[in-house]
């Protein structure tokens, strides 16, 4: 890296003697030096016509500037520095673009943003990347790109988003990722990778966004995760994980977005779960295997707007008190085990008065007893979906329920 950035330097230093020089020297000789002090351009020149040519098929045209009797530097999707005039920027997203990446990629040296996002990028990514030391920005999510990911992609130390969403990338991720430190956004879901998801990760410490549903199958959430205070956002569904969620996990304690939804994994939820997570704002638990109460402390988490348990085995009367919850917009939690079958299992929905956001109710397939509360006084008039069949519920229709405007699904057949 050291030599790349000497080689700069030395370019730049070659341009400042060549203008000098112009003064002194007959024309033939300065055409000889401006080729060497443009040496850098050229070879971003080159990079990009190579670039062109591995893209097949170009339905908008966008590549129809990409020649050479316009400066490069005014080619569509291309933005260069102003000082050095190479290439810093590479924008081709959602161009329909069909082709692979030329490892030419490698010799734009400048580039500090790659974002080919939703083309038909087919192929490997190319390790001639990791000689872009620059780089902060590499965005392939959406494309076609096969094979593993590069370890040689470790090397871009100033990376701070790498997004690979929805590849067709297999292998296991390359441990040498751990060392980049920088990386805030780090987004692989839809690939298909080996070995589960890799402790190393734990490593990366600057991560707010960790986006890695649907990657791989099997093993369970490693508990070094719990290394990554600064992290908003986790999403490991569907990743057919396994085991309980260890305690360290309950340190993210600035998780707003947590989604451990269709995974196999078990073990309740700990009292003071919302106080360990009070910041969430979407919990996605459905589709595992969590059993025991759903933990009181969920009132705690005052922010919260989608909860999401269904498809679990959470046992036991629901005592949570809502009153807090005033951002609620979306419950879920049928096809669970909840409800005492008493006669008050019920009444939680009246602290629910003040969640006038609420817009969607779902109890179903449940073990709740006793009758629906006589008021729910001021229940959302955004109200749309409340669905509460297949339990044990009794009594009168209530008539708060009539004044729901908005509902347009009303499943209660008990
Ligand atoms: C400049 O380019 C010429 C011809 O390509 C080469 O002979 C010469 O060594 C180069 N000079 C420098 C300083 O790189
Ligand atoms: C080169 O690009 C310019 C700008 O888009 C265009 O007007 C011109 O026709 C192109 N020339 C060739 C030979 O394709
Ligand atoms: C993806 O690109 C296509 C054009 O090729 C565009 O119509 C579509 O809106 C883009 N989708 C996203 C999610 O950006
Ligand atoms: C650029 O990269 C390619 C492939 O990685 C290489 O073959 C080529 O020699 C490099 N240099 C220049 C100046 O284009
Ligand atoms: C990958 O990195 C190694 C050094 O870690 C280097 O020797 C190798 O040339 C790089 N590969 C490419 C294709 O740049
Ligand atoms: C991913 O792996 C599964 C199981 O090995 C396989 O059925 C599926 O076709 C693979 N998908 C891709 C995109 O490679
Ligand atoms: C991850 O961090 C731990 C603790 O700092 C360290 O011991 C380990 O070597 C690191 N792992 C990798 C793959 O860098
Ligand atoms: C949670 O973080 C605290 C410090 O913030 C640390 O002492 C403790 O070991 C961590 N717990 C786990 C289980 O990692
Ligand atoms: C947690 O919520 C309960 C019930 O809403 C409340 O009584 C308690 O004071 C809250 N605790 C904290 C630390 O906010
Ligand atoms: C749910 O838990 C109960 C005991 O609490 C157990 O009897 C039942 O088999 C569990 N159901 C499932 C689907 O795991
Ligand atoms: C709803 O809010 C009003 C006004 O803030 C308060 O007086 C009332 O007790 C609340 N009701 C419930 C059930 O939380
Ligand atoms: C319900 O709304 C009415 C006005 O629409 C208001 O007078 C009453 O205080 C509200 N009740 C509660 C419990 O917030």
């Amino acid at each position: 890296m050291k030599s790349h950035t000497q080689k700069e330097m030395d370019t730049q230093l070659i341009f400042l003697l060549c203008i000098s020089l112009l003064h002194f020297r007959p024309p033939a000789t300065t055409a000889a030096t401006a080729t060497n002090a443009t040496g850098g351009i050229e070879t971003d020149q080159i990079a990009l016509l190579a670039l062109k040519s591995n893209i097949k098929q170009d339905p908008q045209g966008v590549m129809g500037s990409w020649n050479e009797s316009l400066d490069f530097c005014q080619w569509q999707g291309v933005t260069c520095g102003l000082r050095h005039r190479r290439v810093t920027i590479l924008d081709l997203s959602s161009r329909g673009l069909v082709g692979s990446l030329s490892p030419f990629i490698g010799n734009l040296s400048f580039l500090e943003e790659i974002i080919l996002r939703n083309n038909t990028i087919k192929g490997e990514i190319p390790p001639e990347i990791g000689r872009l030391f620059r780089l902060q920005i590499l965005w392939l999510s959406y494309d076609s790109l096969e094979g593993e990911i590069p370890a040689n992609i470790s090397l871009c130390s100033n990376l701070v988003l790498l997004s690979l969403r929805n590849n067709m990338l297999v292998g296991k991720i390359p441990i040498e990722l751990a060392s980049l430190s920088k990386l805030k956004t780090l987004i692989i879901d839809f690939n298909n990778f080996t070995g589960g998801i890799p402790p190393f990760f734990g490593n990366l410490t600057s991560l707010k966004t960790l986006s890695a549903s649907s990657i791989a199958f099997g093993g369970s959430i490693p508990d070094s995760l719990g290394r990554l205070e600064n992290l908003l956002f986790l999403f490991l569904g569907g990743n057919e994980l396994s085991g309980m969620i260890h305690p360290s996990i309950y340190n993210l304690s600035l998780i707003t977005y947590l989604s451990l939804n269709d995974n196999q994994l078990q073990g309740s939820l700990p009292q003071n779960f919302g106080l360990a997570f009070s910041h969430l704002q979407n919990l996605q638990l459905w589709g595992n295997q969590f059993t025991g109460s759903i933990p009181d402390s969920i009132s705690n988490a005052s922010q919260l707007e989608h909860i999401e348990m269904q498809g679990n085995n959470f046992t036991g009367k629901v005592s949570v008190n809502f009153r807090g919850l005033h951002g609620l917009l979306f419950i879920n939690l049928a096809c669970n085990n909840l409800g005492s079958g008493e006669a008050d299992d019920m009444s939680f929905l009246a602290s629910m008065a003040n969640c006038t956001n609420l817009e969607h109710l779902a109890l179903s397939q449940n073990q709740f007893g006793g009758s629906l509360p006589s008021f729910v006084a001021n229940f959302s008039t955004q109200f749309q979906q409340l669905v509460i069949g297949r339990n044990q519920i009794s009594g009168n229709f209530p008539s708060w329920i009539g004044t729901l405007v908005n509902l347009n699904v009303l499943a209660m057949n008990y």
